[in-house]
């Protein structure tokens, strides 16, 4: 018997790696679900189905997923252009709108999404919210000295901010890029776009989990009429 959810992932995933064709430069999310989108594009390389792409990695996790794939990488200064990206999220609002970072991996998902000409976003329908910020905390990457001044100041504008904390680790989540990450709790996020820019405005910090007007395509996953929903 198979979980639903991960039954979702691995069927939104996949839908998303047959999008992929032959020839492009694709962004590699990081995430559960991608997860399953990198797997099937190893498969599709594999059989032959599937030619000549490069993969830009959003993670360490993706670029160790893309080797075990046998899916051929290519970082940022060798390319001039990307065909497409595919990612996870954690929550998605109806403007196709974002928060991202569960994994830590914002702020280089933010960099190689950015610069695709469509951005795939793969998620359970679990996903799904009506306002940004209602059940997940926003994620922002902060360099390790300023983490005190930051917290003070983000909570001078009425977040709530935790030091995310290691699960098999003792202390502080350390990013792909020597970072921490806090996880800040906000009553009411009416104007991501706006709450983006201040957020990283503040001196220290270097990106946070608002994707705002970067997804292009929202794939969700769903078990009733075994297809995905797309919007
Ligand atoms: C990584 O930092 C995140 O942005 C992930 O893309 C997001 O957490 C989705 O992950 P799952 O597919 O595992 O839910």
């Amino acid at each position: 018997e198979q979980d639903p959810v991960k039954l979702m992932k691995q069927q939104v995933g996949k839908a998303a790696a047959d999008r992929v064709k032959s020839g492009s430069i694709v962004g590699l999310g990081t995430g559960s679900t991608t997860a399953y989108t990198l797997q099937y594009l190893g498969e599709r390389l594999q059989s032959g189905e599937l030619k000549d792409i490069k993969g830009v990695p959003t993670s360490f996790q993706s670029s160790v997923l893309a080797k075990q794939y046998g899916i051929p990488l290519v970082t940022l200064d060798e390319i001039d252009h990307m065909d497409i990206a595919i990612d996870g999220a954690d929550e998605v609002d109806p403007n196709k709108n974002l928060i991202k970072g569960g994994g830590a991996a914002h702020t280089r998902e933010k960099i190689v999404d950015s610069l695709a000409d469509q951005l795939i976003v793969v998620v359970d329908s679990s996903k799904l919210v009506d306002k940004l910020g209602s059940t997940f905390l926003l994620p922002v990457e902060v360099i390790p000295l300023a983490i005190t001044p930051v917290m003070n100041k983000i909570e001078k504008l009425g977040g709530k901010p935790t030091l995310r904390m290691g699960v098999k680790k003792a202390g502080p989540v350390i990013t792909d890029q020597g970072n921490m990450v806090i996880d800040v709790k906000f009553d009411s996020i009416d104007n991501p776009a706006e709450l983006e820019k201040t957020l990283n405005n503040i001196p220290g910090v270097l990106e946070n989990g608002l994707f705002v007007g970067v997804a292009d395509v929202i794939l969700v996953g769903e078990i009733k009429d075994g297809k995905p929903l797309i919007r």
